[in-house]
């Protein structure tokens, strides 16, 4: 099994805030992250798929068509955008960095071709934060 990974790049706005708390909960939880003037992140997204090379080609799968889909699910969508505002499927979400790597996920996984298996997504929001899923 030999595992393929493809990175894109995006920026996004966001902000932690629970609707449920006061603003004083919400500070005391998220602090800078809860400021109610948003802030961004310059996002990487790993998108790593699994499978065995095909003999005609050499390729589990054409790593361009694998970014074309996830620019067309995903980076098209986001980028330059605010997460919690402007982007459909994080609407009435919290919006962590693991509930969006996990709503990649559910945008992401349906759109690749049968053969496409879909191993990991590794998300990075700043040089000493990210999160990795595997579907579970
Ligand atoms: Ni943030």
């Amino acid at each position: 099994m030999v595992y393929l990974t493809r990175v894109e790049h995006f920026n996004a706005a966001h902000r932690l805030y629970n609707p449920d708390w006061s603003d004083e909960q919400n500070e005391a939880v998220f602090g800078k992250c809860s400021n109610a003037n948003w802030h961004g992140h310059n996002f990487e997204l790993f998108v790593t798929i699994k499978g065995r090379p095909d003999p005609q080609t050499g390729f589990i799968f054409d790593a361009k068509k694998l970014s074309s889909i996830v620019r067309e699910r995903i980076v098209d969508k986001v980028d330059h955008r605010n997460l919690n505002v402007d982007v459909d499927f994080m609407q009435g979400k919290l919006c962590s960095i693991e509930h969006f790597v996990m709503a990649i996920w559910k945008e992401l996984e349906p759109a690749l071709p049968p053969q496409v298996k879909l191993h990991a997504l590794k998300l990075i929001e700043t040089p000493r934060i990210y999160v990795e899923y595997f579907g579970e």
